[in-house]
């Protein structure tokens, strides 16, 4: 116990709160109604002093700047979001005694992270901001921040997981990088923690399968195959129940992401993502997050049966048994703006005769020119049919889809020929949204250094409130940052000019006009 004596008397106190500093804390002290109280003299919420505010009821303290109310005797919130600390204080030989000692790190932790918590269900930023700065300056994990977001949100997603395991992997890395610099680590943290706040925002729980069932590579494929969810949940326990940690897991689940062109591509962004965080976060967080990626694989919506990219399952063929190419023409490569029936004919064409990374560098290219020409009239049109909405967040992912690829085929190199095909499905899809009069050179990057710092910068302050918008900024950044590293000079200009356009180009949250335009349409043709 570290009590301390004050020098101040209850007659002092009779006239009204008086602070009482013991660097660095200060402590406001109040005698109501005869009895003596202390708390923490900085309010909560924005700091103000609260040996301003007022006292009524005998032990209600009113801030007055924005009205939170706190019960003096245990410092809970009654009107408000965040308890005020309270401290123990008594009289001796007249004067008033307060005692400074410091809870137990296990108690200090679990108040933390209950405010955490609690801030994590009412997705209140601030406060996010708070509780983790109080596990820094506390001297405590800031990163289990993410790791408890994670166990209060993963069985909150009724399709499994979103954007924001995939964001949070990204947020994670960036935030390595301000060591030292708390300001800009915490805004990497609380983006993280905040995304899946939204995302789970008012979801109740969707209970994943607890019966593990006999694991076998077959059966989870399997299973994946004809979208039972279930039987998946419970083959991914019975795998880590006999032991399979993340490494086993991640070449199953890449098999699984690329069996079909999965989810528009985000099914293999998110298993390389996964594997990012449960990197970075520990194995502990294995099991939430892969039985969510694991049930998104089974809910991922199936692209290559669409009439679009029928092609896809042919050409896939073709590229495993390249004897049967023979009826397929050459192809060229310049393949901006390709077809999609072309780019599958000119992959074709290439496989025998150059290494999948040589070809995956052309297909990335292709998808870093789609993002330095996005036609943006296109965003901003709404008397279109449905089939020809996009936004700029579609044409980045022909990049980060190309990102994902380059990493996980290099491990798994039998994966290649479907990675590949669904970089052109990609390009391919894009290739109807480019702006033809965009002039390259003026989104030329001149010096890749100070460019990268800007955007770290830009990063940190991105203004959206929507988690979307942010994610596909740091996603976006973070791919084509790993994509500098292996590719030769055209690429790089591309990749930079692509990225300085998305960047410097508004982007819109909402398509009001485009949703009752297409509403309208297609409600009003029974009516007429
Ligand atoms: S600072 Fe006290 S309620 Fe806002």
């Amino acid at each position: 116990m570290t009590w301390t004596r004050t020098n101040i008397t209850p007659q002092d106190l009779s006239a009204g709160p008086v602070v009482f500093k013991a660097p660095p804390r200060q402590l406001a002290l109040f005698l109501s109604e005869g009895t003596l109280f202390a708390v923490d003299n900085r309010c909560p919420h924005e700091g103000y002093p609260l040996a301003e505010g007022h006292v009524t009821e005998g032990c209600i303290l009113t801030c007055n700047w924005h009205n939170w109310k706190f019960r003096l005797d245990d410092g809970e919130c009654i009107i408000g979001g965040d308890d005020v600390k309270t401290y123990a204080a008594e009289v001796r030989n007249g004067q008033v005694w307060v005692d400074l000692t410091d809870p137990s790190p296990e108690e200090t932790a679990g108040k933390i992270l209950r405010g955490l918590r609690d801030a994590f269900q009412d997705r209140d930023y601030g406060r996010i901001c708070r509780e983790i700065t109080r596990l820094e300056c506390n001297g405590l994990d800031s990163t289990d921040a993410l790791r408890r977001a994670i166990d209060w949100s993963h069985d909150r997603f009724e399709y499994s997981t979103t954007h924001a395991y995939a964001a949070s992997a990204d947020w994670l890395r960036e935030a390595s990088l301000h060591a030292g610099d708390w300001e800009r680590r915490l805004v990497c943290l609380a983006e993280a923690v905040d995304h899946m706040a939204n995302d789970a925002l008012r979801h109740p729980v969707y209970p994943f399968s607890e019966s593990a069932e006999p694991f076998s590579e077959a059966a989870l494929l399997g299973a994946i195959e004809v979208q039972d969810s279930v039987m998946a949940e419970g083959l991914l326990l019975g795998a880590m129940t006999s032991g399979l940690t993340w490494p086993e897991l991640e070449p199953i689940l890449t098999r699984a992401a690329l069996a079909h062109y999965n989810s528009f591509g985000h099914a293999l962004i998110f298993v390389y993502k996964t594997g990012q965080l449960i990197e970075d976060l520990g194995e502990e967080m294995t099991r939430p997050l892969a039985l969510n990626l694991t049930r998104h694989l089974c809910f991922a919506t199936r692209e290559d049966l669409l009439p679009e990219f029928r092609n896809y399952g042919r050409s896939l063929e073709v590229l495993r048994n390249p004897g049967t190419s023979d009826d397929l023409p050459e192809g060229s490569d310049r393949l901006q703006g390709a077809s999609l029936s072309r780019l599958f004919t000119w992959i074709v064409s290439q496989f025998q005769y150059h290494s999948p990374a040589i070809i995956h560098s052309v297909l990335l290219e292709v998808n870093g020119w789609n993002l330095l020409t996005y036609d943006t009239d296109m965003m901003n049109a709404h008397q279109i049919p449905v089939s020809k909405n996009s936004s700029w967040l579609d044409v980045t992912h022909g990049v980060t889809f190309s990102n994902a690829v380059r990493i996980l085929c290099s491990r798994y190199p039998e994966l290649w020929a479907p990675g590949l095909l669904q970089m052109a499905c990609f390009a391919g899809r894009n290739s109807g949204l480019l702006d033809r009069n965009v002039a390259p050179d003026e989104w030329e990057v001149e010096d890749e250094t100070a460019f990268i710092a800007t955007v770290r910068e830009k990063l940190l302050d991105h203004g959206f409130r929507d988690p979307i918008f942010s994610a596909h900024l740091i996603k976006t950044f973070r791919a084509v940052e790993e994509e500098l590293a292996t590719s030769g000079p055209e690429g790089r200009r591309v990749l930079l000019a692509g990225l300085n356009r998305f960047l410097q180009s508004p982007l819109k949250e909402k398509h009001a006009r485009r949703l009752a335009h297409q509403a309208i349409d297609l409600i009003r043709r029974d009516f007429e």
